[in-house]
């Protein structure tokens, strides 16, 4: 069994978190900058004073939770707030919820009932319109739809779909009825999603005839027939038919239309009444070693997480106009397009886009014409402005936004700078929040109304116990590297890895008595922490977990490849990029053609996000004497750095 933290582990003597954080930028560390924002922020936000919030929460942990937990509906309270059996939580054990009813029935009954819950925007400037008792009626129908088909309580459904509002109809829809749904981001390719149906054993694929991206159509169905070959568990494919002139044909045995699933159901569906540690769903995220992992969320807790960090974190007020750019094929989508902000009642924005597409203005059309005040986007997509100049924003009316948000990656201080003035202007607080598929929800942030540091993701959210420690688990001084860790349960953390409670375990075993993140970070003297990267072999690529595990398997699944390893080359742009060296099987001889060749393949098998952006043919990896190819031999190379402890490496 490879551990989680190979090369760390590999490494005895030399103290390699301190030479990668000396790398990146400590001189950060020691010059304290900060923006302070207006004092009208903190006087209106929600936590008006972090260290008050944090004090409350440090003084009775279990109380702060439940007082937030009052706040939404449950159809019978819990009897203890939380049980922590190490490695093991549960949170509002008893209670008996259903976060749809949080989510829509719970505005029906106030004033939000007419309030626009979705706005959709499509390439074209098209627009679609929800508001809580459309969507409420919609997420119904299509619920019993799903029961109709044969879906119950506990079955897994894959939602592969492009981000239209009917991919959050499905996902509410199975959380309505109990179903555990599993979203599969639509730019995966073929093998990517064959695995993920497989592992989580769907019942149902939810999909649509095409996604629309930089004005072509891409076939999602086909990628959804070609997945299914080999799925024996998948006994419905659902079919969102958006080309309407030339409807796709559909196979009657195993295909059914999703508006046809939905016709003539009862308008009612009551939720299905949800114990709080039932799942809710299912997210494959990268491993570090091995095939992707399926985490499981639960119901209550993770109800909690995502509406207490939606309505603190970003300030949601009644009247904010608020748009996230993720998928909600990502856990960003499922805790801050979907679940959080419409916990809170918000009006959430959704676009089918891209940042550049028809031209570099998009984000900013939108956000002028849909008047959005708190915005969440990614480092990637910020750089990607900043080189194109601050004369696009400048074309738009951008003035009513109020909150930016960022998240996936390091947001570095100069994207910060730029981000804070040109998008911003001058005046917008900028939370950088850190968190994880696994957490579920903001971790580490700085909060409304308090001064930002660029470079720096903040401090532990009240509610949240982290650090940055070493290998033994004991916090390192401050100036100096680490691993990011968690110290106490939280309520939206996940509950195992499905079918793999082994791989859960590991993520509290690593270091001693901590949840271990597989970040490094640094802390400030003043407590603020800086995520550096991964620690580990996840390659983050345009705020995109990728497993170098994946990649490899993908390349060596193809006939001309015998061993590959692959590593992530820092990128001003995408953060990282993705190089991998081959050796050969006997009979291939090195060409531009099979590199060309190679690309695709990994493009049709894990999809466009899993792409090497650079090939090398190789006679020799290096490995350990066990055989373990080190990467971070090849990386040194690659970077031109020192290679490190390379006593392991064989002749
Ligand atoms: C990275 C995305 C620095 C980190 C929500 C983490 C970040 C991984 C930040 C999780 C941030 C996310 N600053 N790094 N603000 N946010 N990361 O599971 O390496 O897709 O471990 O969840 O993204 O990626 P995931």
């Amino acid at each position: 069994m490879h551990s989680a933290y190979r090369d760390v582990q590999e490494t005895k003597e030399r103290d390699w978190v301190n030479e990668m954080t000396e790398s990146f930028d400590v001189k950060l560390v020691e010059q304290a900058k900060y923006y302070t924002p207006d004092p009208s922020y903190r006087e209106h936000a929600w936590t008006q004073n972090y260290t008050q919030a944090y004090e409350e929460f440090l003084a009775d942990p279990e109380e702060f939770w439940a007082k937030i937990a009052r706040h939404l509906e449950w159809f019978k309270p819990w009897n203890k707030v939380r049980e922590w059996d190490y490695p093991y939580a549960k949170w509002f054990l008893g209670a008996q919820l259903n976060i749809t009813h949080n989510c829509l029935d719970r505005h029906i009954e106030t004033h939000r009932r007419n309030k626009v819950a979705l706005i959709w925007r499509g390439e074209e400037g098209e627009e679609r319109i929800y508001t809580y008792m459309k969507l409420y009626r919609e997420v119904m129908r299509c619920a019993n739809g799903l029961k109709r088909i044969g879906v119950q309580k506990g079955d897994r459904v894959c939602i592969y779909m492009p981000m239209v509002p009917e991919q959050i109809i499905a996902m509410l829809a199975c959380a309505r009825i109990g179903a555990v749904h599993s979203v599969v981001f639509g730019g995966f390719g073929v093998n990517a999603l064959n695995m993920r149906i497989n592992d989580a054993d769907a019942k149902v694929v939810i999909t649509a005839d095409v996604a629309i991206r930089r004005g072509k159509t891409i076939q999602l169905k086909t990628t959804v027939e070609e997945a299914i070959i080999n799925a024996p568990s998948v006994e419905k494919v659902v079919v969102l038919r958006r080309e309407k002139d030339q409807p796709v044909e559909l196979h009657p045995e195993i295909e059914i239309d999703f508006e046809e699933m939905m016709n003539g159901t009862p308008k009612e569906c009551p939720p299905e009444v949800m114990d709080s540690e039932d799942p809710l769903f299912i997210l494959y995220t990268s491993g570090s070693t091995g095939p992707p992992k399926g985490i499981v969320h639960t119901c209550g807790g993770y109800m909690v997480g995502t509406y207490y960090t939606s309505l603190h974190v970003f300030d949601i007020k009644d009247n904010d106009v608020y748009w996230c750019t993720a998928d909600p094929g990502w856990i960003t989508g499922h805790s801050y397009i979907v679940y959080g902000p419409l916990a809170v009642g918000a009006t959430v924005v959704i676009a089918e886009t891209t940042p550049d597409y028809p031209d570099p203005g998009s984000f900013w059309r939108i956000v002028q014409d849909l008047g959005v005040t708190v915005f969440y986007t990614a480092p990637t997509a910020i750089r990607m402005f900043m080189k194109v100049g601050e004369t696009w924003p400048s074309k738009y009316d951008i003035r009513s936004l109020r909150v930016l948000g960022s998240v996936g990656e390091p947001l570095n201080p100069e994207a910060f700078e730029w981000y804070y003035k040109f998008i911003g202007d001058n005046r917008c607080p900028i939370v950088d929040t850190w968190w994880q598929t696994e957490t579920g929800m903001q971790m580490i942030t700085t909060m409304i109304g308090e001064r930002m540091r660029p470079g720096f993701a903040g401090k532990p959210i009240p509610g949240i116990v982290a650090d940055v420690v070493n290998k033994e688990g004991i916090p390192v001084a401050p100036g100096t590297g680490g691993f990011l860790v968690i110290k106490e349960p939280w309520p939206a953390m996940l509950r195992t890895v499905f079918k793999n409670d082994e791989r859960y375990r590991k993520y509290w075993e690593t270091i001693p008595g901590c949840y271990t993140a597989g970040d490094l970070a640094v802390k400030g003297h003043d407590g603020y922490i800086m995520v550096i990267g991964r620690a580990d072999d996840i390659i983050i690529v345009s705020g995109h977990n990728i497993g170098t595990a994946e990649v490899e398997s993908a390349l060596v699944s193809h006939q001309a490849v015998a061993e590959a390893a692959v590593i992530g080359k820092p990128d001003p742009m995408k953060g990282n990029t993705i190089k991998a060296f081959l050796i050969l099987r006997v009979g291939h001889t090195p060409s531009d053609r099979l590199k060309s060749d190679l690309i695709y393949h990994v493009r049709m098998t894990l999809g466009p996000i899993a792409m090497p952006q650079e090939i090398e043919f190789v006679e020799k990896l290096p490995k350990t004497r066990s055989g373990k190819i080190m990467r971070r031999v090849l990386k040194a190379k690659e970077l031109g750095i020192d290679p490190g402890d390379i006593s392991t490496l064989e002749e």
